[in-house]
């Protein structure tokens, strides 16, 4: 079997709302992930063992052992469906890593398409995304892609209907935030504070229906932003420079740090990009559309 390549996309949450901390140590959560035109690619070829090797942008900070996501999301495969085999795996990173941005997630999406093919499992998507779940909160949704309610920890899906493209400008910082950290510095802001169930507002589904970014933009939301914010100062000034740029909409993405900015068109865009880059607020940015595919096998 020669190898098999899978493409897997990056996520924004546009809306986040989180709920009280459960006693399994996550966060009820209600938010509408949207997958966007950035990627992360998985190559696999058949091997005894499963093993995995990383190239891109601070792949150094990925690890390569047991508690890599692709190789947790290929030996759960393995294990579900009696495989003996293994698979090498090698992650090209185009999703900047600990950016908020579900990259990991992606991988494990990615592995789990990629060893299904190569092993001949021939699982359906529902069953992949059973285990997907069992991977990671976002896991499932790189797998469905799309744009889609969340619900649980974020593994319970419904898609929602959208009625066009829209055009995404990211600001990516230098240095990454753990996602674990964000929520317990969440929980500490928050304290002996009662919590109340998350919720996404139903007019967030009827923008998304509309199509129409000027409707969206202004109900783009995230809980986290508060912990971001304390973990990394900066990035309150980045969302102002998009703002101060005409982004209709500008919102930190999951636990952070990546801002995510949304636009009129390809043309504010570009505008919006180049003027995030000249006021130095991010040491990346890129321009990317959603919704776009789960992941997909592109060889
Ligand atoms: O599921 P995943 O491995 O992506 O979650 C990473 C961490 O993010 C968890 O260990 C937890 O600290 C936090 N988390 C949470 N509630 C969620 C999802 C993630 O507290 N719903």
């Amino acid at each position: 079997m020669p190898s098999v390549t899978v493409r897997a996309p990056a996520k924004v949450n546009l809306v986040l709302s989180v709920g009280p901390r459960r006693q399994d140590g996550f966060h009820e959560l209600a938010t509408v992930f949207h997958a966007i035109s950035l990627y992360d690619e998985v190559v696999a070829e058949p091997d005894e063992q499963v093993s995995v090797t990383v190239e891109g942008v601070h792949s150094e900070l990925v690890p390569t052992g047991d508690d890599n996501l692709a190789v947790r999301a290929a030996e759960i495969l393995a294990a579900y469906a009696g495989v003996t085999t293994g698979a090498r795996m090698h992650i090209r990173k185009g999703i900047p890593v600990a950016g908020g941005l579900a990259g990991g997630s992606a991988d494990a999406a990615a592995a789990l398409v990629a060893c299904d093919e190569l092993w001949g499992t021939g699982l359906g998507r529902a069953e992949l995304s059973i285990l997907a779940a069992r991977v990671g909160s976002d896991v499932s949704f790189a797998l469905m892609g799309g744009t889609a309610l969340a619900t649980g920890r974020g593994e319970r899906l419904t898609p929602a209907m959208v009625g066009g493209t829209f055009h995404w400008v990211l600001a990516m910082a230098d240095e990454g935030l753990g996602t674990p950290e964000v929520y317990a510095e969440l929980d500490r802001i928050r304290g002996r504070r009662t919590v109340a169930a998350p919720a996404v507002a139903p007019d967030v589904l009827a923008a998304l229906r509309s199509g129409e970014p000027e409707a969206l933009g202004e109900l783009l939301g995230n809980d986290l932003q508060p912990a971001a914010f304390a973990l990394a100062p900066g990035l309150e000034a980045t969302l102002e420079a998009g703002r101060a740029l005409g982004a209709l909409g500008a919102v930190v993405s999951g636990s952070g740090p990546t801002c995510a900015f949304l636009v009129h068109d390809s043309e504010h865009a570009l505008d919006v990009a180049i003027g995030l880059a000249a006021a130095e607020v991010a040491a990346d940015v890129a321009r990317t559309i959603g919704p776009v595919p789960g992941a997909r096998v592109v060889t």
